[in-house]
C-alpha cells in the first residue's frame, strides 16, 4: 500500500477595530470593512441584535437604517430591517437561533458574500455566529460584540457554539470573523452586572500574560467600579490586545492541542454557572474560578500567599463576590459536584487534565495533576475572605 499525505494552508487575517458609535452618519468604520472593491456587485448586509440592546437604546434602528443611507454611495446596502434576537444565555439553548439565521438567509437569498453584523452579548455572537458559519458554509461576519466580555473575550475569537442536551457549547465551529468592531457606545448601556463581568477576564489574562496589567487594572479598579468609561475602554483594548495574540500567534488557534491558556480559572467557573442553572453569568463565574485558582497556585508554590490575596482583593474591590452557594452542592456520597468541572475538562481535552496555572505573576506552566484537599483549603480561605469583603460592603451602606 502506498499513502501520500496532501495538505494546504490558509492564512486567516481580520481586522479588530476599537471604536465609539459605529453607526454615527459620519463614523466610516464599517464602510470600510464592507465597501466593495471597483469590479465587485454592491454588498448586502443584513444585522441581527441582541433584544437587550435595542431595549436600552430604542433609536438604535433608526440609526442603522440612517447609517446605510449615508453610506449608500459606496455601494452598501440593508437587505431588510434588523432581526432581534432575545438576548443572554436562552440564545444559546439549542438550534433555534441557528435555524432562523438560516430561514432570514434563504428569504433574502444572501449568498457567501454577504454580510452578517451581530450586535450582542457574547451569547447572541456565539449562537448567530454559528448559523452565520454554517449557512451557505459561511458568510462574512462582522461582529459588534456589546458586553464588556464580548468586545475583551468572546467576541473576539475564533470560536463559536450553542448549548444542547443540558451541555455547554456542545454544537460549534471554529470560523474566523471577517473584522470585529468593539464600539464602546453599547458599553454604557449595561447593566452593573454585565459592565463588570468581563474584567473578570481582564484579570485571568493579566495573571497569566501581563503582571503590568495587572497593576493598572488594580489602579484603575476605583474608575471602573464607578463606570467610568475611558478607564474601561482601556482595559477593554488591553485585554482584547491579549487574547489576539494568544490566538494568532501560540500556534494553536484552532485548539487541537490540549493546553487553553486562556481557560485559566474556568474549570470550576463553567461548573458554577451550569450549577447555579445560569444565575451565575459567565464572567462573575470567572470571577469566582480565577480567585480559587490563584490561591490553589499559592498551595503549590506557583504564586506566594500575598500574590494569590492581592488577586482577591483586585477581584473584589471590582465589585465581584467571589463565594458561591453552588460550592456546598454536594453528591449523594458528600463530594463536593462542583469537582465534576475537572471530569468535564478533562473529557473535553481528550482524556488529559491540562490547567493553566499562573507561574509568577504575568506567567504560566500547565498542571497534569490536581489535588482536591489542596483545593479543600483554597476554598475554605476564599470563603472566609469572601464572608470578611461581604461583611465590609454591609457595613458600609448600613
Ligand atoms: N466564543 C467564545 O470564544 C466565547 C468566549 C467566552 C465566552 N463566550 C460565551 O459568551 C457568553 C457570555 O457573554 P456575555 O457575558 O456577554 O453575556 P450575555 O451575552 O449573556 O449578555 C448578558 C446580558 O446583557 C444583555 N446585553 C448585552 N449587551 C447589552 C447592552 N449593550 N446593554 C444592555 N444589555 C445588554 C444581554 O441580552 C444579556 O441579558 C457565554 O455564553 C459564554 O459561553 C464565548
Ligand atoms: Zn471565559
Amino acid at each position: 500500500m502506498q499513502q501520500r499525505d496532501w495538505g494546504f494552508a490558509v492564512d486567516f487575517h481580520f481586522p479588530v477595530s476599537f471604536t465609539r458609535d459605529a453607526f454615527a452618519p459620519d463614523n466610516g468604520v464599517l464602510a470600510d470593512l464592507m465597501a466593495p472593491a471597483a469590479d465587485e456587485p454592491p454588498s448586502r448586509a443584513v444585522v441581527f441584535i441582541d433584544t437587550a440592546v435595542l431595549a436600552a437604546r430604542p433609536g438604535l434602528v433608526r440609526d442603522i437604517h440612517a447609517w446605510f443611507a449615508a453610506h449608500a454611495a459606496r455601494h452598501i446596502t440593508l437587505a431588510a430591517t434588523p432581526e432581534p434576537i432575545s438576548g443572554g444565555e436562552a440564545a444559546k439553548q439549542g438550534l433555534a437561533v441557528v435555524e432562523r439565521v438560516a430561514r432570514v438567509g434563504v428569504d433574502l437569498g444572501l449568498c457567501r458574500h454577504s454580510y452578517v453584523l451581530i450586535i450582542g452579548g457574547g451569547a447572541v455572537i456565539d449562537a448567530v455566529g454559528l448559523g452565520a458559519s454554517l449557512f451557505h458554509r459561511g458568510l462574512r461576519q462582522i461582529r459588534l460584540p456589546s458586553t464588556t466580555l464580548g468586545q475583551c473575550d468572546a467576541g473576539l475569537g475564533v470560536k463559536n457554539a450553542v448549548n444542547l442536551f443540558g451541555l455547554k457549547n456542545l454544537i460549534g465551529t471554529f470560523t474566523p470573523p471577517w473584522a470585529v468592531v468593539d464600539d464602546s457606545r453599547f458599553l454604557e448601556s449595561q447593566d452593573d452586572r454585565s459592565w463588570r463581568a468581563g474584567l473578570a477576564e481582564a484579570v485571568k489574562v493579566a495573571v497569566i500574560k501581563d503582571a503590568a496589567f495587572l497593576d493598572r487594572i488594580e489602579a484603575l479598579a476605583p474608575a471602573l467600579a464607578r463606570r467610568d468609561l475611558p478607564a474601561m475602554e482601556e482595559v477593554v483594548e488591553r485585554c482584547a490586545r491579549l487574547h489576539l495574540e494568544h490566538i494568532t500567534t501560540s500556534g494553536d488557534p484552532f485548539e487541537h492541542g490540549s493546553s487553553r491558556p486562556l481557560d485559566f480559572g474556568h474549570w470550576s467557573a463553567h461548573r458554577l454557572e451550569a450549577l447555579s442553572q445560569h444565575r451565575l453569568q459567565h464572567g462573575e463565574a470567572v470571577a469566582i474560578g480565577v480567585a480559587l485558582d490563584a490561591l490553589y497556585a499559592a498551595r503549590i508554590g506557583r504564586l506566594t500567599t500575598a500574590e494569590a490575596e492581592r488577586i482577591v482583593a483586585i477581584l473584589t474591590a471590582l465589585g465581584f463576590r467571589l463565594w458561591d452557594a453552588t460550592f456546598d452542592l454536594r453528591d449523594a456520597d458528600g463530594h463536593r459536584q462542583v469537582y465534576a468541572g475537572l471530569t468535564q475538562f478533562r473529557e473535553h481535552l481528550g482524556g488529559r487534565l491540562t490547567l493553566a496555572m499562573p507561574a509568577g505573576l504575568g506567567s504560566r506552566a500547565d498542571i497534569g495533576v490536581f489535588d482536591e484537599a489542596l483545593c479543600e483549603s483554597a476554598l475554605a480561605v476564599l470563603r472566609q475572605l469572601a464572608r470578611r469583603s461581604a461583611a465590609r460592603v454591609s457595613s458600609r451602606t448600613r
